[in-house]
């Protein structure tokens, strides 16, 4: 778990660790020299730099969609980054959000940007690994994990660390990206990983499969690939927006980040899911 805390922490924090600015300082100097106060912040202001997903908001909207959403539910952003599904959840849906991720550079930014949009009181943030959340058993309604698993390298782990903490009924909501048919290499880096070695793909019958082994009944499930690869494009064609984005996080690798990706999911090495599971 150190082990796989550090590296993750190389990759997520790289800059800090080459002796920059930490991530949360770097990240409140951007939003001052664009222009923004950093301690009042919107949701669309901050939308480049708390949704390290495929798709953005669109795709965290469309998935909500899909999960029946009851104010004051309680959900659990696994892996959740700097938290923007976890503000996303409360703000659209009034729900109470705990996000739980490994990297504590996020977990700090995703606590500033929850103060700074007013919803600290509906969303709150843990550094932990998902295999061993402190929460008590049967504590949180719904799961809701986006490209997350792709880094965890123990997947019955992490699902039985959902099973506990769900109770029987409650809902697994999941966006994440799978190894397509290609079996060719991946191309290097992508948002998750600068190396093989920390990128830990699981194809779709596995994910599927792993998911009943641990006790989930699919609900629903679509290969939202096309609608993944379209977003890249347009994302890839855009200029440099005048807010804060994903380079401030990844530093100059990200545009070839976002060119791997995009190769990636048009030569079908990777594909993007996104379904509803249920515990039984
Ligand atoms: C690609 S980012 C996605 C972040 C967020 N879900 C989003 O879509 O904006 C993957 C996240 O998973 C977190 N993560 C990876 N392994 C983890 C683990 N074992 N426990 C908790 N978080 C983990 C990383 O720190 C990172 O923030």
């Amino acid at each position: 778990m150190i082990d796989t805390a550090r590296q993750l922490d190389a990759h997520y924090d790289a800059l800090a660790r080459e002796g920059g600015d930490r991530l949360l300082t770097r990240l409140q100097a951007a939003f001052r020299a664009a222009g923004h106060d950093p301690d009042r912040l919107s949701l669309d202001t901050i939308a480049g730099i708390d949704q390290l997903h495929l798709g953005g908001r669109q795709a965290s909207r469309a998935l909500a969609r899909h999960g029946a959403f009851v104010p004051g539910q309680r959900v659990l952003d696994v892996g959740c980054g700097t938290g923007g599904a976890s503000r996303l959840l409360a703000a659209e849906h009034g729900v109470t959000v705990v996000g739980v991720d490994i990297t504590a550079a996020f977990v700090a930014v995703a606590d500033w940007l929850s103060r700074a949009t007013g919803l600290a009181a509906h969303t709150r943030f843990l550094c932990a690994d998902a295999a061993r959340v402190p929460l008590p058993v049967a504590s949180v309604d719904v799961v809701w994990c986006q490209h997350a698993l792709i880094n965890m390298p123990d997947l019955p782990a992490v699902l039985g660390e959902w099973r506990r903490l769900l109770g029987p009924g409650g809902r697994v909501l999941l966006h994440e990206v799978v190894a397509g048919d290609n079996p060719a290499p991946l191309a290097l880096p992508v948002p998750w990983a600068r190396r093989a070695a920390t990128s830990h793909l699981a194809c779709r019958a596995s994910l599927t499969g792993t998911l009943a082994e641990a006790g989930f009944r699919a609900v629903h499930l679509e290969d939202v690939t096309e609608s993944a690869l379209a977003w890249r494009r347009k994302h890839g064609r855009r200029a440099a927006p005048p807010l804060p984005g994903p380079s401030l996080i990844f530093g100059d690798d990200f545009a070839a980040m976002g060119r791997n990706l995009h190769d990636n999911l048009a030569d079908d090495r990777v594909r993007i899911l996104a379904g509803v599971w249920e515990r039984d």
